[in-house]
């Protein structure tokens, strides 16, 4: 089996998807995916769907392709690359039915919330990465940074608050587990593109 993570041959161009995955699925993406626990259990329990992991840490994304060769997955791949990027760059217009963010790096000082992925460009960016009617799932384990997920796709209007379903909710992150073992509960929150 291949490397699960994607060899980009060019970052110029958006990516084929026929060339990912063997089989044409529904896509979904996690921006940030870390050690891809979360991932490799929605694929293994979602084998309808393809998944795509961004994370631009080596070492972390290098484990998605250990623990998913593993496992026998063919429905979930890596891109080594930095998420905005990815989304304006390499994934072909219009194509995610959903984008997983879960946990992004919070950028607790003033000066540097800059950084924050999901900041009030953000939902133009999914908005231009989703199928109609695709969604965005959020978690963070930060109140500020929720406060912001939340301000930035009130206010874009093609954008429409969703629950989060049961069976998505229940399968947790490594980052998750971790603050959750220290009694820091999980701040959960989704939005629908609604054109
Ligand atoms: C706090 S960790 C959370 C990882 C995972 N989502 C989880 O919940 O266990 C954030 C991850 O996002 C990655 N990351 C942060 N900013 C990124 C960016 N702009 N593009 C791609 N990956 C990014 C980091 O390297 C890190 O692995």
């Amino acid at each position: 089996m291949e490397n699960l993570v994607f060899p980009l041959r060019t970052i110029l161009e958006p990516l084929s998807l026929p060339e990912l995955f063997a089989k044409p699925q529904p896509l979904e993406a996690e921006l940030g995916c870390g050690d891809s626990s979360f991932l490799l259990e929605y694929a293994r329990r979602n084998p309808g769907k393809n998944f795509i992991g961004v994370e631009r840490l080596l070492g972390r994304i290098s484990k998605l392709d250990r623990k998913g060769r593993r496992a026998g997955l063919t429905n979930v791949r890596g891109v080594r690359i930095e998420s905005a990027y990815f989304l304006q760059r390499l994934l072909p217009p219009r194509a995610a039915h959903a984008l997983h963010i879960y946990f992004p790096d919070p950028w607790p000082k003033l000066k540097h919330r800059r950084h924050r992925l999901v900041n009030e460009h953000f939902p133009a960016l999914a908005g231009s990465a989703l199928v109609p009617g695709g969604a965005v799932f959020l978690r963070t384990d930060d109140a500020d940074y929720f406060q912001q997920m939340n301000d930035v796709f009130n206010a874009a209007k093609d954008f429409e608050k969703i629950e989060t379903p049961a069976e998505l909710a229940e399968v947790t992150t490594d980052f998750e587990r971790d603050f959750n073992s220290q009694g820091i509960p999980t701040l959960r929150v989704a939005y629908r593109s609604k054109i």
